[in-house]
């Protein structure tokens, strides 16, 4: 249910509230950088530790137990839900992520499924109630997260990664019928199991269509894109929790973005923070945006890009300080212990 005066620093700026620090937390805040992670990773493939809730909890809390951080995210990833609508996954080492089975046809988007996440994702959902428990003490939210369709779209055509969204845009501008049949199955699946996160525990949501601003331009991005993230954004008004619309590459049409949704717009490190908040009006809280690579540098060049991002925000209610996208496995941990420590206290 909506808390009109929650108490963490995190749920607050997403309202816009006044907060005693800027909260902090950080894309990909669980994985390869932390030597906790990968000593279960030796262990567990990519999928297993995903689908075994105890596992998927544990991953997801030790960022938390690591470092003063004001929210967790769930461990999981993107893609899972593309395996119960017929689609063959797998993380494959040194590759990343790829589908044995990728889509063509009208006739595949025919016969692809959309069963209820209760059924296709109940490892996950499972893991959100273990984390919930483990967060109650320590009062840290829980944000759950799944995939805009059109980044789905793009793996489930590609079968993986793409540098050129070929095939995703020859499917997209052959065939519009066919691109929005698979269109609407994506958000059905995608609604259903965002709604299915909030109602077991999760205490916001973010929304990642990382590859649309960098496959599409603004008219196209109006025209194959933005009717369904605005009824994905639309439907999940009933979740009564905070969303977060995180995209990548949009600064050229960030009003588009913010018009299809999310109380909360998660930006990139291409942009200056202020001028992408002056873009989606200061009616909406912002997410961002460090670039991830500058954790690389030494502390001082780190310090100088933290600053920029904070003056950019200007101290103004509503800013969730992250980064503009996930954390590099080469981080160092020391890096992130201290940012997370100096954004608190350069805003307390
Ligand atoms: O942020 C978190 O800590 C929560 C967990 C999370 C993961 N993936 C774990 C993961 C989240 C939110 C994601 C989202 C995700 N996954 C996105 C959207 C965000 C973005 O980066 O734009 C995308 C596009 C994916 C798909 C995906 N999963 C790719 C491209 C890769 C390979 C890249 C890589 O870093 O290896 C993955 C694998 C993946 N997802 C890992 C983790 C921790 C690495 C897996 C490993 O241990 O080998």
């Amino acid at each position: 249910m909506t808390d009109p005066e929650p108490q963490s620093r995190f749920l607050r700026a997403c309202r816009r509230l006044p907060v005693d620090a800027t909260p902090v937390w950080l894309m990909r805040q669980a994985g390869r950088y932390m030597a906790e992670y990968r000593a279960l990773r030796a262990k567990y493939s990519m999928l297993e530790m995903i689908t075994t809730p105890e596992l998927a909890a544990e991953v997801t809390l030790q960022p938390i137990n690591a470092f003063d951080l004001d929210a967790a995210i769930i461990f999981a990833d993107i893609l899972p839900p593309l395996i119960g609508m017929g689609l063959d996954l797998d993380f494959v080492p040194g590759k990343g992520p790829v589908i044995h089975n990728p889509i063509s046809s009208l006739e595949d988007i025919n016969q692809l499924e959309t069963p209820p996440a209760k059924q296709n994702l109940a490892p996950t959902l499972e893991a959100i109630k273990i984390v919930k428990k483990e967060l109650e003490t320590k009062k840290i939210p829980l944000i759950g997260f799944a995939g805009a369709p059109f980044t789905l779209a793009s793996y489930a055509i590609e079968g993986g990664g793409s540098k050129d969204y070929a095939k995703t845009k020859a499917l997209m501008y052959r065939e519009p019928a066919s691109w929005k049949l698979l269109m609407e199955k994506l958000v059905t699946v995608q609604v259903d199991y965002l709604l299915q996160q909030a109602r077991v525990g999760a205490d916001a949501l973010q929304v990642f269509d990382s590859w649309a601003g960098l496959a599409l331009g603004q008219d196209a991005y109006r025209r194959y894109v933005a009717p369904f993230n605005t009824h994905l954004f639309e439907t999940l008004k009933q979740a009564a929790v905070p969303v977060i619309n995180f995209s990548t590459g949009t600064f050229p049409y960030l009003e588009d973005v913010t018009a299809c949704g999310g109380e909360v717009i998660g930006v990139d490190f291409r942009m200056p923070l202020g001028a992408a908040w002056q873009k989606t009006g200061y009616d909406r809280a912002i997410q961002g945006n460090l670039d991830p690579m500058t954790l690389l540098a030494p502390w001082n060049e780190l310090e100088y890009h933290i600053d920029r991002v904070l003056n950019e925000a200007a101290g103004r209610p509503g800013h969730i300080f992250n980064l503009g996208h996930g954390l590099h496995k080469t981080t160092p941990v020391d890096n992130v212990r201290r940012l997370v420590d100096y954004v608190h206290e350069k805003t307390s």
